[in-house]
């Protein structure tokens, strides 16, 4: 069990007072007001720049209120209050209260405009030409779209400019194999490497597999090991089913031009299924043509830069849709998937591009591309000219700029996911809190050591007033407690619903605690 799970286990929210988010949210109104009244107009706008947006599945009760009243109509908080239901009581109080994973989304949102904006005027590139509904795209079609992990959007582009999502399917399509399968069986059929080659290159590895989940071969083969009972129509059911349900309902469809046209030119991946086949390297029973068949209906799966955001946001959140919280697929084979869109995901450009922005991503030969920033949220791009590679050109200066202006890199240290680009500053501190609070309730004393030298606050107290001392005297961990009162923790401090140290301790039946508490 990791470290995660144990704190999944005692989330806050169940020890927080019964009525904390709407009086947190009560607050968030009054100050989306100002001075005079909150209006329709005050609490839309407010709404807008935390990027939540009109479709928001969790916002349904809360647009339907307002949609009810006159734009300058004063709102009535109570009602209000009774329209929407706790999760989005809880949701508004945490964008109020600036908790977001993007805080400053308005900020955020501006510099995704940039970026898009500039690489609109980028030439170069080339239509994929190789399949005949892939070469009419039209070139100046360009769109990019955020999602972050707790749902805020924004979209710039033609919003209902849809695309074929080709080679993006092949996570996802990986992903079912490894939830099917387990990643042994799966990993007996394809390779952990990148290939170094083309994403058609005619090459397996040296046992004769795919070198990767990413390359084509590797995508055929995850289209064999997928359901393999049933139809290609019914394992592409499967797969939209997947994504409509990692993206929270947008609508995914399934382009059969696109699909018949490719089937009609495929030599290379027919080939490449030959080769397979004459290797052994399919499990046994698997029918070539029809797992080919699948793979052409999923490079035929269709959707919105908004939907394709939302899908990364999901994976960027341990695989849960942000909008439901459904998780389809386990998330340690999330992780997976992300390990290898950022070690393969790209073919031939994996490396730089991992290099380069430091992140997971893949892109698809119809110019879509996804980038997905763990704990924070998804990028999709979309921009038919290709680079020599198949990579959408406009796509990757989009994602190089993002990743260097905020920071994306895995590799820059947790704290960067909340860099002052993305967030108010007191995010790094409430990150800390989070961490001090949570070592307490473990009672973990080496990580709180480290978290005092790193300058927290011994009495540091959550949005509820309550302090390490509160938390680790509730869990019953002694020698947290001895820690934090050897570092003069403060033993009259009163959370909000008024109780000391010792009352949490003897509420949960810590007596001996409750006694050495006593104010
Ligand atoms: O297999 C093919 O040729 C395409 N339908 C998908 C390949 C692809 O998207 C490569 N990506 N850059």
């Amino acid at each position: 069990m990791s470290w995660f799970d144990l704190f999944r286990k005692h989330p806050v929210a169940q020890r927080t007072a019964a009525d904390a988010p709407s009086r947190r949210l009560r607050y968030g109104l009054a100050a989306a007001a100002g001075r005079g009244a909150l209006t329709r107009a005050d609490l839309e706008t407010a709404l807008d720049e935390h990027g939540l947006l009109r479709g928001d599945p969790r916002l349904v009760g809360c647009y339907r209120y307002l949609d009810a009243l006159a734009p300058r109509a004063a709102i009535d908080v109570e009602s209000f209050l009774a329209a929407i239901d706790a999760p989005a009581e809880s949701l508004l109080a945490r964008a109020f209260a600036g908790e977001l994973a993007a805080p400053a989304f308005a900020d955020l949102r501006q510099r995704i405009r940039r970026a898009y904006d500039d690489a609109k005027n980028l030439k170069g590139g080339a239509v994929a030409n190789y399949i005949p509904a892939l070469a009419e795209a039209d070139p100046s079609a360009w769109t990019v779209a955020f999602c972050s992990v707790d749902g805020q959007t924004c979209a710039f582009g033609d919003a209902h400019a849809a695309f074929t999502i080709q080679s993006v399917h092949k996570p996802f399509s990986y992903g079912l194999a490894l939830a099917q399968h387990g990643v042994a069986n799966v990993h007996k059929h394809m390779g952990f490497e990148p290939s170094g080659k083309r994403f058609n290159e005619i090459t397996l590895d040296e046992q004769g597999r795919p070198h990767n989940p990413m390359v084509n071969a590797g995508g055929i083969m995850s289209a064999a090991l997928i359901e393999p009972g049933k139809s290609a129509p019914e394992r592409t059911a499967g797969m939209i089913q997947l994504l409509r349900t990692l993206s929270g309902g947008v609508e995914i469809g399934m382009d059969f031009e696109a699909y018949d046209s490719e089937k009609r030119h495929a030599d290379r991946n027919f080939a490449l299924a030959y080769f397979m086949r004459e290797n052994n390297a399919f499990p046994a029973g698997a029918d070539m043509n029809e797992a080919l068949d699948a793979y052409f209906r999923f490079c035929a799966v269709m959707m919105h830069a908004k939907g394709l955001a939302a899908i990364g946001a999901a994976l960027a959140n341990d695989g849960a849709c942000v909008f439901t919280g459904a998780a389809p697929i386990p998330r340690e084979d999330v992780a997976r998937m992300l390990c290898i869109m950022f070690t393969c995901g790209m073919y031939d450009l994996s490396g730089e591009f991992a290099y380069s922005i430091g992140v997971p991503s893949k892109s698809g030969v119809s110019g879509a591309l996804l980038f997905v920033v763990p704990g924070l949220g998804g990028f999709a791009a979309f921009s038919p000219p290709l680079d020599a590679l198949g990579h959408s050109v406009r796509g990757k200066a989009f994602a190089k700029r993002m990743a260097a202006e905020l920071e994306l890199s895995i590799f820059v240290g947790r704290r960067s996911w909340m860099t002052p680009h993305l967030s108010v500053a007191h995010n790094a501190a409430a990150f800390d809190l989070f961490q001090w609070l949570t070592a307490a309730r473990l009672g973990d004393v080496a990580e709180m050591r480290r978290l005092l030298a790193r300058g927290v606050i011994v009495d540091a107290a959550d949005y509820d007033g309550r302090t390490a001392l509160h938390v680790a005297a509730e869990a019953g961990r002694e020698a947290a407690v001895a820690f934090l009162l050897r570092k003069g923790a403060a033993r009259d401090r009163r959370d909000a619903r008024g109780e000391t140290p010792a009352d949490a301790a003897r509420r949960s039946g810590e007596a001996k605690l409750a006694l050495e508490l006593r104010v």
